[in-house]
């Protein structure tokens, strides 16, 4: 029998690449797009063993060569630029690749006569929380340019539902965290901005010490709240999500995360029980835009979609996240 087609991009990164592993283990036949700007080909040839079709999302011509000749049922669209601060000083690069780039892509995929699209959004596309835990009904006020450019997408997404019958899942993700359990796959950002992976490389000795930007917000200890959602937990949510709009689901939004969250202190204290290495911390000042506590309800992807989080524990995430930084980095340990 044949595979079903699913065109990935940006599947050579964190959350797409262990999406594609997940889509092939669930019987699809994912092929990715992705421009290698921050994707990595060794793990695509070795790991994922999938078509890479190395080029970009703003491409239409490779788009459409690409839409002629594989019969894509739907895309799962990861493909962005994705670090808050540099948005903040360079936003033409975003609204270009996040929004220009995507609008290319969607162009050619109504062209193509493909209708059904999971989009990668994210909870900065809230903003401040006004209620907690956020629920996607919240008023959605981004403040930096990367929150804006997803919500932007959002928008269009919503526009081209009602204008050309495309279907779409918004999931908008809390704070991607952990590795697959094989040890083969995991989160290998250049620059890494991520809490969990600084401290574990604080752990390998490559970081001398991880800052923690305030102690005095109102948490239990000081220390910022966010809710950590384990990355194979999100590869699950997406085939959920694709199996919703084959079965003829509405365009709808959903958040993806844990609902509890973990304090910077209780991660820090999280990754010594796993590693049993101690890291320095040094504590510096609130960053300015960092709401003390932000955590969201999955309730609506639980009721609609099915999905449950199978590793909503803080030490599991770490412990999966350890033994893949050992792996791919840990060379000196
Ligand atoms: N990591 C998180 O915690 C998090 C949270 C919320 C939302 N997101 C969103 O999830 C998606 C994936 O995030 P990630 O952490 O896996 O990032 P990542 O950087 O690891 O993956 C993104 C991939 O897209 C590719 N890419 C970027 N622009 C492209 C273009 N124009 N054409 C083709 N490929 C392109 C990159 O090379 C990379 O492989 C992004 O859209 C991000 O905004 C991530």
């Amino acid at each position: 029998m044949t595979k079903t087609n699913i065109l990935v991009t940006g599947g050579a990164g964190y959350i797409g690449s262990h999406t594609v592993l997940a889509l092939k283990q669930a019987g699809y036949n994912p092929v990715i797009l992705d421009n290698l700007v921050y994707g990595h080909r060794d793990i695509v040839e070795r790991v994922l063993k999938v078509e890479l079709v190395e080029g970009d999302i703003s491409d239409r011509a490779l788009l459409d060569r690409l839409f002629a000749t594989h019969d894509m049922a739907a895309i799962v669209h990861f493909a962005a630029y994705a670090y808050v601060g540099e948005s903040v000083t360079d936003p033409a690069k975003y609204y270009r690749n996040n929004v220009v780039g995507t609008l290319t892509l969607l162009e050619a995929a109504i062209a193509a006569n493909i209708k059904k699209i999971v989009f990668s959004s994210t909870c900065a596309t809230y903003g401040m929380p006004e209620t907690l835990p956020l629920t996607e009904d919240h008023p959605q006020n981004p403040i930096n340019p990367y929150g804006s450019s997803k919500l932007m997408v959002e928008r269009i997404l919503n526009d081209f539902d009602t204008a050309y019958g495309l279907k779409s899942v918004i999931f908008r993700y809390f704070n991607a965290a952990g590795a697959d359990k094989s040890g083969t796959l995991g989160e290998d950002h250049n620059p890494e901005t991520h809490l969990i992976p600084l401290v574990l490389q604080t752990c390998l000795g490559q970081r001398d010490y991880i800052s923690i930007f305030g102690t005095d917000y109102p948490t239990p200890d000081g220390t910022c709240i966010r809710d950590y959602i384990h990355v194979n937990d999100l590869a699950t949510a997406h085939i959920l999500g694709l199996e919703y709009l084959m079965g003829g689901g509405n365009s709808d939004a959903f958040n993806l995360g844990c609902g509890g969250g973990f304090s910077v202190q209780e991660v820090i204290e999280t990754s010594l029980k796993v590693t049993g290495i101690p890291v320095k911390t040094v504590v510096t000042e609130r960053r300015p835009g960092d709401p003390p506590v932000l955590v969201g309800s999955s309730e609506k992807a639980k009721q609609i979609l099915g999905w449950s989080p199978q590793y909503p524990q803080l030490e599991d995430i770490i412990a999966h996240a350890w033994q893949w930084h050992q792996q791919r980095h840990g060379k000196s340990v």
